[in-house]
């Protein structure tokens, strides 16, 4: 579904990414790992547009996007929830859920406090109230009113207690599994990565240094490129 070939990226003279080649088969959880610093949050900030490539492709269903702003990639079915959640602060948990909606008039789907219970009971507390895992879910929340057929999450288990991981996860595997979503999450958390990806694409200082289906997924490999 989506495909990214020979991308490469620079802040300024600082080379961040070099040609990076990777591919999500639709309805498939695909996890991009690493270290902190490879380059994992430059590679989902291209995919979506809010950083601008300086060579190669991003293609979603075989149409090039490469040169489409951010907004334009969000109507094309694309959603992300950036590291460090980003919800705002002083808007209450229905206005922050607002916010993703393509239109004023437009309704909330009641799935979204489905997955999260705890965003119908929070819903007219601030942002800025809220705990770090209800932020995230809120975070995540945001981005499904959009109904997005592929959602990009960077890190949404940074910083937040097991139980909500696990919801986190489970969430994300039925709307795999159950709606033919695609998924791709950038993850450091070993255990939540093999209990629920597909696949993995693994990366070392700006490059992809492997891909492959989860089981592949190797002690080398671990030790190699995750263990610090
Ligand atoms: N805004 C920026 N300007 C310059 N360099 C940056 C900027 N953001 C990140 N970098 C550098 O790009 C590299 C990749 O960063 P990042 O994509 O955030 O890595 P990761 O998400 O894997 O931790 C790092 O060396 C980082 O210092
Ligand atoms: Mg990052």
């Amino acid at each position: 579904m989506l495909n990214v070939e020979n991308l490469s990226f620079s802040y300024g003279g600082v080379q961040a990414l070099t040609e990076v080649t990777m591919n999500v088969p639709t309805g498939e959880m695909v996890c991009i790992m690493g270290r902190n610093g490879v380059g994992k949050t430059t590679l989902v900030r291209n995919i979506m547009g809010l950083l601008s490539l300086s060579f190669g492709s991003v293609t979603l269903d075989e149409v090039e996007i490469s040169a489409l702003p951010p907004h334009r990639r969000v109507r094309q079915g694309m959603a992300y929830v950036p590291q460090g959640r980003q919800i705002f602060p002083r808007l209450t948990v229905e206005e922050n859920l607002r916010t993703g909606l393509a239109s004023r008039g437009d309704e909330i789907l009641p799935d979204v406090f489905e997955y999260f219970p705890v965003l119908d009971e929070m819903r007219g507390r601030m942002g800025g109230d809220l705990s770090g895992g209800q932020q995230q879910q809120l975070a995540i929340a945001r981005a499904l009113v959009t109904k997005p057929r592929l959602l990009i999450l960077d890190e949404p288990t940074e910083g937040i207690q097991p139980n909500i991981i696990q919801r986190i996860g489970e969430v994300l595997s039925m709307l795999s599994k159950e709606q033919g979503m695609t998924i791709l999450i950038v993850e450091q958390y070993l255990d939540f990565v093999k209990e629920f990806s597909d696949r993995f694409v693994l990366m070392n200082r700006g490059r992809v240094v492997a891909s492959d289906v989860i089981d592949q997924l190797s002690e080398e490999l671990i030790e190699e490129y995750l263990h610090v």
